[in-house]
This record gives C-alpha cells, sequence and structure tokens, in this order.
C-alpha cells in the first residue's frame, strides 16, 4: 500500500469538518475497499479530490481516535454479507475529523456506505465506549480481535445480545434524533418496533416463569404416590389420581417444547428479540437508503455529481428494494411464530385445564379420607399454588402476544401489509 495513504502522514486537527443534518452522503468499494465511487458530500467534507479519492483505500480518511476493533468488527460481518452500521470518526484531508453514523451494504462486487450525522443519546454513550477501548488498546496493546472482544463485552453489559443488536438500536435512534433535528414527524413504524423489545422482554420473563412452575411440579405425582401407599391399598383411587396426574403433566410438559427453539435451545421470544433487532435495522437502514437515492436522483437530475453517477443511483435503488424486501421477511416470520406462540399457549391452557380437573379430583377423594388425609394436604396445596400461577402466565403470554402482533402490523413495510392480513384472516380461521 502506498505511503500516500499512511494514516500518520497527517496531523490529527482538533477542528471539527462541517456538514450539515439533512445532508447524507455515501461512497461505494470494492471488496477490498478500495473506493470506486461516491457522492459530492462525501468528496467535499474529506476534502480530497475525486482524483484522490478514486483508487485510494478507504483507510485514507481514517482517525487515529477510531479503536482497531471496531474495523475488526465491521469487517468480520461485511465480509459474511451482513449488513452493519457502526459510528466512524474520519479525518478530512487538513486533518479535522467528522462522526457519522455509516450503514455498510455488501452490494456484487463490493460494499456500499451510507452515512449521516450522528446526534442521538447513543452516539455520547458510543464515543465515551470508543476513548475506553483506544484506551484500553494503546495500554495493553490489544490486538484488534482482543479489542473486538472487549467492544463485544462491553455492549453485553450495556444490555445489547450482539454487535448487531446494538448497531440496529443505534441506527433507529440516529434516525429518530434526526427527524427532531429537521422538525419531522416520528417514524410510527421504526416507533412500533423499538416498542416490541420492552414487550419481547415481558413475553420472555412469562416463558421463563411457566418453565419455573412447570419444573416446580415435577416431583408432586411422585410425592402423591408415597402419601397414598401410606393412605390406601396399592392401586387405591389416591396412587390412580397421581398416575394420570403425571401423564397429563408429562403431556403438557412435552407442550412447552412449542415455547422453544428446539436448534439453539433459546426460548422462543429470546429467537424473536434477535430478529426484531433485525428487522429495527432493515427498516431503518432502507428508509436511510430511501431518502438517499432521492438527495442522488435529485443531484442527478441537477447535473452537481460526476458523469456516470446514474449507476450509483441504480444501486441505492436496487439496496433500498432488499432493505425492504428483508425488514418485510423478518417481521413476517416474527408475526408466524408470535401466532404458533398464541396457538401453543391456548393448547396449553386447554391441557392444564385437563390436569386441574385431577386436581379437583384429588381435593375431593381427600375430603373423603377427612382427617386421614392431612399428610396429602401440602402436596395439594402445592398444586393449587401451581394451577393459580399457570393460569395467570397463560393469560399474561397471550395479551402479550396479541400486542407484539399489533406492533408487528403497524411496523411492517406498507408493501407488505396485504400479504400480513392475509395471513392473519387464515390464522384466525
Ligand atoms: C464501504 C466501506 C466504507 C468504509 N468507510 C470508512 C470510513 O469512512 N472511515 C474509515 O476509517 N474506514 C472506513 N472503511 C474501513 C477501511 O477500509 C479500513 O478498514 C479502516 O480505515 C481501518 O484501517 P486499518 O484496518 O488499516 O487500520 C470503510 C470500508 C468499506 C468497505
Amino acid at each position: 500500500m502506498s505511503l500516500q495513504y499512511s494514516t500518520t502522514s497527517f496531523a490529527a486537527h482538533k477542528d471539527e469538518a462541517p456538514f450539515e443534518i439533512e445532508e447524507l452522503f455515501f461512497s461505494r468499494t470494492d471488496e477490498r475497499g478500495v473506493i470506486a465511487a461516491g457522492n459530492e458530500v462525501f468528496r467535499r467534507v474529506s476534502e480530497y479530490s475525486w482524483e484522490e479519492l478514486v483508487g485510494a483505500p478507504h483507510k485514507i480518511i481514517r482517525h487515529p481516535d477510531m479503536p482497531k476493533g471496531v474495523f475488526y468488527i465491521f469487517w468480520e460481518r461485511i465480509k459474511k454479507g451482513l449488513a452493519t452500521g457502526a459510528y466512524v470518526k474520519n479525518r478530512a484531508k487538513d486533518g479535522r475529523y467528522y462522526w457519522v453514523y455509516a450503514i455498510i451494504s455488501p452490494i456484487q462486487g463490493g460494499y456500499v456506505s451510507v452515512r449521516l450525522k450522528p446526534t442521538s443519546k447513543v452516539f455520547d454513550s458510543a464515543k465515551a465506549t470508543y476513548a475506553e477501548i483506544l484506551k484500553l488498546e494503546e495500554q495493553e496493546g490489544l490486538t484488534p480481535e482482543q479489542s473486538a472482544a472487549a467492544i463485544r463485552a462491553k455492549l453485553q453489559e450495556m444490555g445489547f445480545p450482539s454487535y448487531g443488536a446494538f448497531s440496529s438500536y443505534a441506527i433507529a435512534q440516529e434516525m429518530h434524533a434526526r427527524d427532531h433535528a429537521l422538525s419531522r414527524a416520528e417514524d410510527g413504524r421504526l416507533q412500533s418496533l423499538k416498542n416490541l423489545l420492552p414487550t419481547l422482554k415481558s413475553l420472555d420473563e412469562q416463558q421463563q416463569s411457566l418453565f419455573a412452575s412447570f419444573a416446580k411440579i415435577r416431583g408432586i405425582p411422585s410425592n402423591m404416590r408415597i402419601v397414598a401407599s401410606r393412605l390406601e391399598p396399592a392401586g387405591g383411587p389416591i396412587s390412580a389420581i397421581s398416575q394420570n396426574y403425571r401423564l397429563m403433566s408429562d403431556e403438557v410438559t412435552n407442550h412447552l417444547g412449542g415455547f422453544r427453539v428446539e436448534t439453539e435451545n433459546k426460548s422462543l421470544s429470546e429467537s424473536v428479540i434477535l430478529r426484531v433487532y433485525q428487522g429495527l435495522f432493515m427498516m431503518a437502514a432502507s428508509r436511510l437508503q430511501r431518502e438517499v437515492k432521492t438527495v442522488a436522483s435529485e443531484a442527478l437530475s441537477r447535473g452537481t455529481e460526476k458523469d456516470g453517477f446514474q449507476q450509483e443511483v441504480e444501486i441505492l435503488t436496487k439496496l433500498l428494494d432488499e432493505y425492504t424486501l428483508e425488514a418485510g421477511q423478518v417481521l413476517m416470520s416474527v408475526f408466524n411464530d408470535v401466532t404458533a406462540l398464541t396457538r401453543s399457549a391456548k393448547d396449553l391452557r386447554q391441557l392444564v385445564t385437563g390436569l386441574d380437573s385431577i386436581r379437583v379430583l384429588c381435593r375431593v377423594e381427600a375430603g373423603r379420607l377427612g382427617a386421614q388425609s392431612v399428610s396429602l394436604t401440602p402436596v395439594i396445596d402445592q398444586l393449587d399454588t401451581f394451577h393459580v400461577e399457570i393460569d395467570k402466565t397463560l393469560e399474561q403470554i397471550l395479551e402479550l402476544a396479541d400486542k407484539i402482533k399489533t406492533l408487528v402490523e403497524a411496523a411492517m413495510p406498507r408493501s407488505f401489509n396485504g400479504t400480513l392480513q392475509y395471513q392473519a384472516t387464515m390464522a384466525r380461521r
């Protein structure tokens, strides 16, 4: 690589290179990150000429304050074909800095990066985290891979299940802050998706409590049999009841499988949460892509871009379609899974009603035995508590599932609404 692009060839300057919040810029590179094209805003803010930019590696604008771990994660993801968002501090030719939130999308033969000016609160915490990680890199001589692991650990600590989840949250917050700064109405679709996250978290908690309730009663049938052996001759009514209870509760427990994603041993809501983050990213990216495509088309008609810019507009248009499609598909899969969960919860409620009638039989039998049955009381009390708990949990699961479906419907890209309505009608049948 030519010395000309060394990141130490210009001193980093403490002044900011200005650009406006309404401005969006983009660049396109080949598979190695060598710049192939971009728009005029990108060129202007970087302060290089097109002759200097085209054919240069993108690190020409690398700022020394950027932790290596960020680029490690960034490349690791985009090489796998994953669209990725990141806060990046860049350095203009004269040494001034500028921050962007970039979305990098893999395309045929390379990548496209679309950038906006970050202004949200997440940006403040990202800057603080970058400074912390940079210090660690310097003091402990971290390799880029170790630095990436430190960033991921930090994000986990902040409550993000993955880097992808963080970048989804960040882009949604940036779009929100930008809409606000530009006095635009908040994007209702993104808002619905953001509201889904706490609702899914509650659903996850209810599912965990359902599993815990079932785990608690696992020993009940054998306790009942032991008590029965003391109270009645073998094969008496209480042991028959305990036998039935065991068979039915096994069936119910098997049914709980419907709440798990078999392969990853995750609860369904955990898996759905990850997909909602993905949907949030795709929706936000598709909005950004729509805007940058519009800006690029306008610039093309004004004739303010370089020759051959038509190709860039076509690439951006294609990306917009892909993001919209992916967002719709991800949300559709969330909708279908939550519909399946509702079905499972309803079936479970029915099975538990059957189980409950055995509990009632047990109470009747204990009543018939009178004072003798005192040793059976704690077992029956435990069953009573269990049934109250389960009823409440299932009711909450059903309520939350309904709320989630409404929010997903509200977030769905317009072009998917018809499919969704069709599926919802089929599901109600
Ligand atoms: C589409 C695309 C856009 C990029 N944009 C930037 C950017 O704005 N600033 C930057 O420092 N690196 C950017 N990079 C990453 C650089 O290629 C490079 O990995 C980074 O500057 C770190 O360089 P280093 O790993 O040699 O330290 C971009 C890469 C691609 C593929």
